[in-house]
């Protein structure tokens, strides 16, 4: 009998070393000192003992079952420990590891050269003004010396609203605002950005694109002063090698009128494909002040003279940056975006 508990004991003790998880470890107590174990079975078989072996093996069995508990005791710790080792190793977290970067943006490139435009212009003292998207054939076109059948409106014909409102074809019609606004004070000396809307669409043409107005009204305005200052705004944005042409032209708004090109951006002049070998490229349409839109707007063209021009954003972007379809500036496709 006593070799039985001493083999029971044994073999319990093996197990339990041996026992890899809790639900094994449960078993074992079942199997040794559960109520139908094999502990439970030796004590039984004491009954046919003679009293006087009783104690002994009543001993024996009661230090064997300590022994046992204090093996599953110290089994369970194990397991615990190396429970909570697996998850301590499986939640690891490397904080060398770079984060994960929030994704800035940038402002367009469009808005990113109307900036520049206009920090150029600000320091010249240019004021900014702006108008409606939405105006009237008296702004867009009659008090710009444009009447209704003016032949040049065609080369604008564009997106009307009505008879008498459209979607304005050029940023011009905020010269009138401007000036009867300030009527009578002087100088008048604003650019006016914003949206423009015709009826075009090629690689070249957009059917809304972006304008900078420039007006600048006072008394003995010359057009020496529009090629002064045109000049200086070439350079601040195409660099200090750029050269300015101005070829005779007409609008119906200004008198004398004048295309304005800059040196090529790409070749310096001598001639290449984005310049059609001419070495210039046009970027603005100005002029000195039409005397009859200065009547128009209230002022007295014997005593004020102004001049004006108007430039396409995204042409300018074009040229800055060597852009060939001005279409990428409205697909929005990150690849062409991100570069700027
Ligand atoms: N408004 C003209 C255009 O859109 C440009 C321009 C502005 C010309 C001011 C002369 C003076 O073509």
């Amino acid at each position: 009998m006593l070799a039985d508990i001493e083999a029971m004991r044994r073999q319990a003790l093996q197990e339990l070393t041996a026992a890899a998880d809790s639900l094994e470890l449960e078993n074992i107590r079942l199997k040794y000192l559960g109520r139908k174990g094999e502990l439970t079975r030796i004590l039984r078989g004491m009954g046919s003992l003679p009293p006087e072996e009783r104690p002994r093996i009543g001993q024996a069995a009661n230090r064997a079952r300590e022994e046992i508990e204090a093996a599953l005791e110290a089994a369970r710790q194990r397991l615990r420990e190396r429970e909570k080792e697996e998850r301590l190793q499986k939640e690891k977290i490397d904080v060398t590891l770079p984060g994960r970067r929030r994704l800035r943006g940038h402002l367009h490139p469009l808005n990113q050269v109307l900036k520049e435009i206009k920090t150029i212009f600000l320091g010249m003292g240019f004021a900014v003004a702006e108008g409606p998207e939405v105006e009237t054939d008296y702004y867009n076109f009659e008090a710009l010396n444009l009447p209704k059948e003016h032949p040049a409106r065609d080369m604008q014909d564009s997106f009307y609203i009505t008879e008498d409102i459209l979607l304005r074809t050029h940023t011009s019609p905020v010269q009138i605002r401007v000036m009867q606004a300030m009527l009578p004070r002087l100088p008048i000396k604003i650019i006016a950005p914003g949206k423009v809307y015709r009826r075009d669409d090629d690689a070249t043409h957009s059917p809304m694109f972006h304008q900078v107005e420039g007006l600048l009204v006072d008394r003995r305005v010359t057009f020496g002063d529009l090629k002064g200052t045109l000049m200086a705004f070439a350079r601040q944005m195409f660099g200090p090698e750029c050269r300015v042409r101005f070829r005779p032209s007409y609008f119906p708004f200004t008198e004398p009128s004048a295309e304005v090109d800059i040196s090529c951006v790409m070749c310096g002049g001598s001639g290449c494909r984005v310049c059609s070998y001419t070495g210039w490229l046009e970027i603005l349409g100005s002029g000195m002040v039409h005397p009859k839109v200065l009547a128009m707007a209230g002022y007295d063209p014997e005593k004020v003279s102004g001049f004006a021009f108007g430039m396409g954003v995204e042409r300018v972007a074009m040229l800055k940056y060597g852009i060939d379809d001005l279409r990428l500036f409205f697909e929005n496709d990150l690849r062409f975006l991100k570069q700027f």
